[in-house]
């Protein structure tokens, strides 16, 4: 019987190769080749492959079938809204976060809610004692829930468990300390990473059981080990934050039971993780209206409309390169903004620093935040502050038009349930309902800083 051929696979990017060699050709790295075992054995089904043809395998129809998977709810409503609607049976879900974000808090609140729900469920914690989790659990006021508690980190012996116990959902916290026998590298290595969570999804799969594995982030941002952990799993969930905020937001980045980009928005408390139902109130909480640089943004999260309020800060710059600081955006869209002000509303920010900043720790991603982002720049640069009770959205494009957006009226209604009276919207938005919102049609950024500016 032919051996399984060897692989090995870069400990720092996750490159596979049927042969060693010294450098890695994806990363460039040094020494990071390491053999990997074949995970399954050839046995004699194996040996047949090939040397006879395959049976045919039974297709079902569709029809009659087309009823959603039946999902277990948490009740922890910001949470199932994140999963599309509740945990789907036999789905292998990635948590991904910076380390002390909250990621063990959150799970474990999410177990509990679960197994009170009438779940069976495991919460396997591979960093903390028994003990340790005993006491989150009692400070979190969870003593009482009925979850089964490991502190293990062997694959195998968790598998054996997990085969007797069939629970509904078992939590892996975290997948870097966990460790497969089969693997000759470090816990936490891209080589084990990689079969832990190939040996827990399969799990998920076979059983019937929803796995959520826990994932610490790099300092680059990405969750340690490979991504083919979130190829492999059918939902990743972000957790992130900023520090010394008690926001914490739950994003969907990849789900294939439900929507992506859907957030759900936490407040750490001292007993734990508090569900945020308005994030935009908390948003706009201490707002200082009046004050230049400072323009609300009629955001959309998902299917949720937020509120966020982009600051922008210029002053003069005693640097020979200018700096350009940005918090909660992306720094390559404040760059085009501010080259789209200066060759198209002859707004010049040479010779200037620049810091603009996303309030209350959320991070936009959507280009419909650009017109809020120039009015904001242009009010800093200008001193000038918006008019009181104003929001604005609308993608401004190289040209300098500002183009319509997705979900207005929804971006509309957050923003008329929160009191503001004035809508900058893009001049080719579709019709919308009238509402107690005025709105003011701008067609390109010219037209944005007449109309804002001096009305
Ligand atoms: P944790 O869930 O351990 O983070 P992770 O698993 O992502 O590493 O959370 C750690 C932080 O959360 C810690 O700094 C303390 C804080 N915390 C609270 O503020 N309130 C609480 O009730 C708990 C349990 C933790
Ligand atoms: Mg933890």
């Amino acid at each position: 019987m032919a051996k399984p051929a060897p692989q090995f696979v870069c400990n720092s990017c996750g490159a596979v190769y049927r042969k060693w060699q010294g450098q890695c050709d994806g990363c460039g790295e040094w020494n990071t080749l390491a053999e990997e075992a074949a995970l399954s054995v050839a046995g004699p089904a194996a040996k047949s492959l090939g040397a006879t043809r395959g049976r045919s395998i039974q297709l079902a129809p569709l029809a009659g079938e087309d009823r959603p998977p039946p999902r277990a709810a948490s009740r922890i409503g910001e949470l199932d809204r994140v999963l599309g609607g509740g945990l789907v049976p036999g789905s292998a879900v990635l948590v991904g976060g910076d380390p002390g974000i909250g990621k063990s808090t959150l799970l474990l609140q999410a177990t509990a809610a679960f197994a009170t729900a009438g779940a069976r469920t495991v919460y396997v914690s591979g960093e903390e004692a028994m003990a340790q989790v005993r006491m989150r659990a009692m400070r979190l006021g969870l003593s009482d829930a009925d979850v089964q508690l490991a502190a293990e980190t062997n694959l195998r012996d968790i598998l054996t468990t997990l085969d007797e116990l069939r629970p509904d959902l078992v939590v892996i916290d975290s997948i870097q300390t966990m460790w497969a026998d089969n693997v000759e590298s470090a816990p936490g290595s891209v080589a084990q990473v990689r079969a832990t969570a190939h040996e827990l999804t399969s799990f998920a799969k076979r059983r019937g059981s929803a796995v959520i594995m826990v994932g610490h982030v790099t300092k680059e941002g990405q969750i340690a080990g490979p991504r083919v952990v979130e190829h492999m799993v059918d939902t990743v969930l972000y957790f992130e934050g900023e520090r010394g905020h008690q926001f914490r937001i739950l994003r969907a980045v990849k789900n294939r039971f439900g929507p992506a980009d859907e957030i759900g928005v936490f407040e750490m408390t001292g007993a734990g993780l508090a569900e945020v139902t308005n994030p935009s109130a908390l948003f706009l909480g201490d707002r200082d209206e009046g004050a230049s640089g400072s323009a609300v943004f009629a955001g959309l999260e998902g299917t949720r409309p937020v509120l966020v309020e982009f600051q922008a800060l210029v002053a003069p710059s005693t640097l020979g390169t200018p700096r350009r600081a940005v918090v909660g955006w992306d720094s390559s869209r404040l760059a085009m903004i501010l080259a789209v002000l200066e060759a198209r509303a002859g707004v010049s920010f040479a010779g200037q620093d620049v810091y603009l900043n996303v309030a209350g720790g959320l991070r936009v991603s959507e280009p419909a935040a650009d017109m809020a982002a120039a009015a904001a720049l242009v009010s800093a640069m200008t001193g000038e502050a918006l008019p009181p009770r104003s929001v604005l959205f609308g993608e401004i494009s190289l040209s300098g038009a500002i183009r319509p957006v997705a979900q207005p009226e929804l971006r509309l209604k957050e923003a008329e349930k929160l009191g503001f009276n004035t809508a900058y919207v893009p001049k080719q938005m579709k019709p919308v309902e009238e509402s107690g919102i005025k709105l003011r049609r701008i067609a390109d950024l010219p037209d944005l800083v007449t109309t804002v500016f001096d009305p």
